[in-house]
């Protein structure tokens, strides 16, 4: 995260001090750089330069509006996996023509704002599915776009609970029905065939697993002779949580992605989440207490795993880092743990950590990714804000959530 250093024992993001900034604002909120936003996905952007693709920012992993605004004044577009972040992109300004829908339940409400919305492809996840759509869009009487999302049965070797293109997992549909339905799709009047999807799963820091599902799909299309407008192969990226990480190298998977298009002669669309703004957001907390154990000092923070479930939920390691440094260290080894009752809410482990006392700040790092969009009012929490930082300047994109509001909800 180049946008966060040490001047001298202080925190800063951008040009904003955290220390500074805390004297005026209650902790737990999440922070992000604006600038580092804008960095990833221009980075992105350049890695694919020569083929051009839709990029569709995955929503789901962070979906707030003035996060979706800025992508889309970047010239991003969305990819949705519900009705609720349907609405949200388009209420941040991006154009139906670039929003593609993902997901194995689309409920019929959905699939009819999508319709309605114009988007640009439902990607359908089954035979069902794409049945749904079609008696939906006869009634309305339209013509839908639709892409099929393919299971190609390539393990993208990362967290089980993050794999998502085996034949074992629930997402897409296997070569072998897709194919038999092609054969029938012709009686279905009011879809049309534009594109094939693909997404194998996340965090996937090794370009082999991208590249064996393009020759899936290369060859899949050349077998069929299928005439595409549009390839989608979804997102994955992985990044770099621990320093002996390394976040994925993509510069040979794009002369092949490259080589791909211009062979079809059809658009790409990406879907990446995680690689334009995982690394761009904190988790600021605040040491509430100290609790001595038997074999490690507990710190309890004031954010919890409602607040932000990825360590519960994957086991995943995210760097706590103080706001202030000092050369002094914590005598015995600690745990960062939050207040919820459950024992996997923790944040991580450390053996030698600089001193902390009660109403020290910390800040959990990478947080921007599957973050605030996974955190939920579980023991009835408000959901906490969310900050924007620019430079110097600073702007809440979401306030935290009313406690009151929350109790007569
Ligand atoms: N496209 C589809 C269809 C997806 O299902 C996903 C993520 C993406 C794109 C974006 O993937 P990304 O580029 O962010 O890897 N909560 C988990 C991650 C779940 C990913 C779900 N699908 C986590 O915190 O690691």
């Amino acid at each position: 995260m180049q946008n966060l250093r040490y001047v001298g024992k202080n925190l800063f993001l951008e040009r904003v001090s955290i220390q500074n900034f805390l004297k005026k604002n209650k902790t737990p909120f999440y922070i992000y750089s604006e600038n580092q936003i804008v960095s990833n996905y221009l980075n992105f952007v350049k890695t694919f330069k020569k083929t051009n693709p839709l990029i569709c920012f995955a929503a789901k992993s962070n979906s707030n509006t003035n996060i979706l605004r800025i992508l889309g004044k970047l010239g991003a577009g969305a990819d949705v996996v519900s009705g609720g972040e349907l609405l949200k992109a388009l209420k941040a300004g991006i154009k139906p023509k670039k929003i593609v829908f993902s997901g194995v339940g689309k409920s019929e409400d959905e699939l009819k704002i999508a319709i309605n919305k114009k988007i640009l492809l439902i990607n359908c996840e089954s035979e069902s599915e794409a049945k749904l759509v079609n008696k939906l869009a006869k009634n309305l009487r339209k013509k839908i776009s639709i892409g099929f999302r393919l299971n190609p049965n390539v393990d993208a070797k990362t967290h089980k609970n993050i794999s998502t293109g085996k034949a074992d997992n629930k997402f897409g549909l296997s070569i072998k029905n897709f194919k038999s339905f092609l054969r029938e799709i012709n009686k279905f009047k009011n879809i049309k065939l534009e594109a094939l999807s693909v997404h194998i799963g996340s965090q996937i820091l090794n370009d082999g697993p991208f590249k064996k599902t393009l020759n899936v799909m290369n060859k899949l299309i050349k077998e069929l002779k299928l005439n595409l407008k549009y390839v989608d192969l979804g997102g994955g990226f992985g990044i770099n949580y621990s320093d002996n990480e390394k976040p994925i190298n993509l510069n040979n998977y794009s002369k092949l992605v490259n080589n791909f298009a211009t062979k079809l002669n059809c658009k790409i669309i990406f879907e990446p989440g995680r690689s334009i703004i995982g690394n761009t957001g904190l988790l600021i907390s605040k040491v509430q207490f100290i609790k001595k154990g038997d074999n490690k000092n507990f710190i309890i923070l004031d954010a919890g795993m409602n607040d932000f479930m990825r360590p519960a939920l994957y086991d995943a390691f995210h760097k706590i880092i103080p706001i202030t440094k000092n050369s002094s260290k914590m005598k015995s080894a600690i745990e960062f743990v939050g207040p919820i009752c459950e024992s996997t809410c923790k944040f991580g482990v450390y053996r030698k950590y600089q001193k902390l006392i009660e109403n020290d700040f910390v800040a959990i790092t990478n947080v921007g990714a599957y973050g605030s969009s996974l955190s939920s009012n579980y023991n009835t929490r408000p959901l906490i804000a969310e900050i924007l930082i620019n430079k110097n300047k600073f702007k809440y994109i979401r306030k935290k959530q009313n406690l009151q509001k929350l109790i007569n909800s």
